[in-house]
């Protein structure tokens, strides 16, 4: 499972249940110092599944309970609002960020073949232009954590979800199914979370999307100097990026640089060395990835 998982999940314990808790939980995992969970890693899904086994002691709530939290954490955390912008900001509403999540999570298991990412499945539902009716399938039969996540996307954009679990496959169904209704309360007391969630004037919308139209350019740009394979490092793609765009004061900044990456890696469209044996941040090669659309580049 991807390390966003694992850090997202500490965070949440942390902020949840405080970090004397934290601490507990990892001396209960055996996880020491300088073992704290990297976004750029994978780890087995055995650690995650211990992991709240582990949580769900410590804490004395069912690991449904916790997964269920989790995954509306993980929609609405300020991490995943920077890390995963590139397949967040374009999208305005949560049954939308739903129909691109099968294509999206799919696309991260071709930046990392060792992520297998859950399956989804959609069909509309008859003369409800905000339902959904949605296919779940993945080893790991997370679908509390999955309820989680969709009642957390519905939160992010001011909107309420009601989620129907129709087929369970821990009781024996080859796939979940979901009848789900998106709502948007008439009031417009909140404008759009499409750029990180929460309440926002619309001053401070404009200046996030300004903001965040600067950044695309610059993730526009690397994607477009990067390699299909082999890969460069990031003092390599600085040096392209300035060969190829002269007015692009941010190439200058090797922080920013590695956050568009960051942000192209979280979509699945640029694979890493990143868990390769002898990994260092100095020495760790980028390339596109192969795209699960066929499509041969973006730009
Ligand atoms: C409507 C929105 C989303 C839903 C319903 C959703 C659902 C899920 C579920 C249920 C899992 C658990 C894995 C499993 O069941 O096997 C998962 C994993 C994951 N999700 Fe999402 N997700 C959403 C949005 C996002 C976004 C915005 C990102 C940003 C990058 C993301 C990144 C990931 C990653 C990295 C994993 C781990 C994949 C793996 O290692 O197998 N998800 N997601």
């Amino acid at each position: 499972m991807h390390g966003l998982v694992f850090v997202t999940w500490e965070k949440y314990l942390t902020e949840r249940f405080g970090s004397d808790l934290l601490n507990e939980y990892r001396h209960a995992i055996g996880e020491g110092i300088g073992e704290t969970p990297l976004t750029s890693r994978v780890y087995s899904d055995e650690l995650l599944l211990a992991g709240v086994g582990a949580a769900s002691r410590l804490t004395r709530q069912t690991p449904d309970t916790l997964l269920h939290e989790y995954g509306r954490y993980f929609m609405l955390n300020g991490l995943i609002s920077r890390l995963c912008a590139y397949l967040l900001n374009d999208i305005h509403s949560a049954r939308d960020l739903l129909l691109a999540m099968s294509k999206a999570h799919e696309q991260m298991a071709y930046a990392d073949e060792q992520v297998t990412p859950p399956l989804f499945g959609y069909a509309a539902m008859p003369n409800e232009p905000n339902g959904l009716y949605l296919t779940y399938d993945s080893p790991r039969k997370l679908c509390p954590l999955l309820i989680g996540a969709i009642e957390g996307s519905a939160e992010r954009y001011g909107e309420q979800a009601q989620v129907f679990e129709q087929t369970c496959m821990r009781e024996g169904a080859p796939t979940c199914t979901f009848a789900i209704r998106f709502m948007r309360p008439s009031s417009p007391s909140r404008q759009t979370g499409a750029l990180g969630g929460g309440l926002s004037q619309p001053s401070q919308v404009a200046w996030q999307s300004e903001r965040w139209e600067a950044q695309r350019r610059l993730a526009d740009a690397v994607y477009a100097i990067l390699p299909d394979a082999d890969g460069v490092t990031l003092s390599e793609a600085q040096r392209r990026l300035r060969a190829t765009f002269h007015d692009l004061d941010e190439a200058a900044r090797p922080f920013i640089v590695l956050e568009a990456i960051n942000q192209l890696r979280h979509a699945g469209w640029v694979a890493s060395s990143a868990n390769e044996a002898g990994d260092a941040l100095g020495s760790r090669r980028y390339w596109r990835a192969p795209r699960a659309d066929g499509e041969k580049s973006a730009f």
